[in-house]
């Protein structure tokens, strides 16, 4: 059995944060990392490192994560370097100048996120085989009372309560250019006073038509080979 070190991960059961990920959310990305063995790693706002630092536990050890901040972030060990400055002024120099597995947009404001977007796909390190995941993009339960999740910001909209609008609003632009998209999201009927709210996490990828060679397909259908192994 492989020996999963999960103790960086420490919020309360109910998850209630503001700003990092929630846990369930560090436990998908996680996952995420080790299934596609991803390792050159953006990461847009680190805030406490909290999301940082599960991504470097994720990762294997000749893999490197970049994060920028506004503010300064602490580079956690030697393999995590930290850039102070907006986002959209970063070039592929900053970040290798090779291509990367994975960016991940956890800061709110549009225009500089789409703008880093599109400046690293015109030079070739965000790429067909980027995943981007985009944070905060679930709505909060709608209800009102005592038992209601905190409304520090956003507005209601149907279904819900929109806390952020910007990486909503990136997952639909990107979509629209032709990304595929897992929504980690709940509906309202979901939570309760031991999970009140959901942030959500969105995964793009580009899709892709699986080569299957000379395979005649489901009607037609005998694996290449005949016999090849199952599972
Ligand atoms: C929600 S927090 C990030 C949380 C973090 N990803 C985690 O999981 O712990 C947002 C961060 O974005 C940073 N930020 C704000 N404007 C920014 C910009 N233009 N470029 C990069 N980071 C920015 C803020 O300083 C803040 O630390």
């Amino acid at each position: 059995m492989v020996a999963y070190d999960l103790t960086h991960l420490t919020q309360p059961d109910h998850q209630l944060v503001a700003g990092p990920v929630q846990d369930d959310e560090a436990l998908f990305l996680y996952a995420l990392i080790r299934c596609m063995r991803l390792r050159r790693i953006l990461e847009i706002g680190g805030a406490d490192s909290y999301g940082a630092r599960n991504f470097l536990k994720a990762m294997e050890p000749d893999g490197m994560l970049y994060t920028v901040d506004v503010r300064h972030t602490l580079a956690l060990q030697s393999n995590h370097t930290t850039i102070i400055g907006s986002c959209e002024a970063l070039t592929s120099r900053d970040v290798g100048g090779v291509p990367l597995d994975l960016v991940f947009f956890d800061f709110h404001v549009y225009a500089a996120q789409m703008t880093l977007f599109r400046n690293l796909s015109a030079e070739g390190v965000i790429d067909r085989n980027t995943v981007l995941a985009l944070h905060d993009t679930n709505l909060h339960p709608p209800a009102d009372g005592p038992d209601a999740p905190p409304r520090q910001w956003g507005s209601a909209v149907e279904g819900g309560w929109m806390h952020q609008a910007v990486e909503r609003q990136m997952v639909n632009t990107l979509r629209d250019e032709g990304y595929d998209a897992l929504m980690l999201h709940t509906t309202p009927d979901r939570h309760d006073s031991r999970l009140p709210l959901r942030h959500g996490l969105t995964i793009l990828t580009l899709p892709r038509r699986l080569d299957i060679g000379e395979t005649a397909g489901p009607s037609g259908g005998s694996t290449p080979t005949g016999t090849g192994p199952t599972g």
